[in-house]
Parts: structure tokens; sequence; C-alpha cells
């Protein structure tokens, strides 16, 4: 039986994990010449994202964070992701990590999702976010209030992303980021 005000906590996917990279080019063409990854978008010069996604359910699994040096680094990942299946759900995990006053909360907007960034008590860095209905080239990162409505939170990151490069509904760029894998599909 479930208690009264105990906090119910919504399912949540593993969806992508960042890496910091020394040498990219060869890390993307391992991935997708020997793994089949398809580059989903990249970001400018020698430190652009590299995202990759090897699964027609996300735009990326892995994405190659270049870095000019691995001194100094405490761990080779940037952040790990999970994905929940709407806002409502993720409000409810940053609701959860807001009573928590030690953990500091990154609000933002992908423009494709909502995300919530964190450190755990050991210092790892996670992504839990919902997809929006729009798709945009990414990296693409705003910070957004969600403490907003959901309506106005929708309206707010809309209006900031309609003009942006590749904006698209997300069903337009599922079709293509399916034909592309589908292409290179058994
Ligand atoms: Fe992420």
């Amino acid at each position: 039986m479930v208690k009264p005000n105990k906090i119910k906590f919504p399912n949540m996917i593993l969806s992508h994990i960042e890496l910091y990279v020394q040498d990219v080019a060869t890390m993307e063409s391992f991935y997708t010449n020997k793994l089949g990854f398809v580059v989903t978008d990249r970001g400018n010069g020698k430190n652009g994202l590299v995202f990759l996604s090897r699964s027609p359910d996300e735009h990326h699994q892995i994405v190659l964070n270049p870095v000019d040096s691995a001194n100094n680094m405490t761990s080779p990942v940037d952040h790990i992701s999970f994905k929940v299946s709407n806002i409502k759900q993720l409000r409810s995990f940053y609701i959860s990590l807001k009573s928590v006053s030690e953990i500091k909360l990154q609000t933002v907007s992908h423009g494709s999702t909502w995300s919530v960034y964190f450190r755990d008590p050991e210092n790892n860095r996670f992504e839990i976010f919902t997809d929006t209905p729009w798709y945009v080239n990414q990296p693409c990162k705003f910070e957004v209030d969600f403490d907003l409505s959901d309506e106005k939170l929708i309206d707010f990151t809309h209006s900031k992303i309609k003009s942006m490069s590749g904006y698209t509904n997300a069903s337009n760029w599922q079709e293509s980021h399916n034909t592309l894998l589908t292409s290179i599909s058994e």
C-alpha cells in the first residue's frame, strides 16, 4: 500500500552518454565504421560536439565532446542521460531533486528537449530530459524556468527556437533519421 504524501517516481530509460575524447576523428570513425552509428549532428570547429545514434528512438546515444587534454580530468564521462515521457514526469524528478539543498540544478532546453542537469553526491553529472515536439540542429542550449506553467514553458521554448537553424517538427526529423538508419541496417 502506498503511504499518503510519498513521492511516486515515473519510469525513465537510459538515453545517452557524453564522453570527453582527445582524438575525435578516430573516435567518430570507430563508432560509425565499426559499430554502425550515424552522425545526427555536429558542432562547429575542432571542439564541436559529435552526436551519434544507432537507434531510431534516439537522436543521440553517444556524444563525443573533444577536449584538448585529458590532464586534470577526473572522469572521461561528461554526463549520463535518462529520458522520461513527458513534462509532468520531468517535473516530478525536478521537484524531488530540488528538495536536496546540496544539489545544484541546471534547467535548460536543447530545443528538442527540456532537461535537468545535476551532479549526484559523488559528483557524477546526470541529465534527465523529455522530448519537445520539435527538432533544431544541435548543439543548442538555453536556460528555461521549470517553475513556469507547462503552457508558458512550451511557448517560451517555441519562441526561442522557431527561427533557429534546422527547426522542424520532431516527426519530420524522425522520418529522415529512420531513412538514414535504414540505409545502413541489415
Ligand atoms: Fe545530454
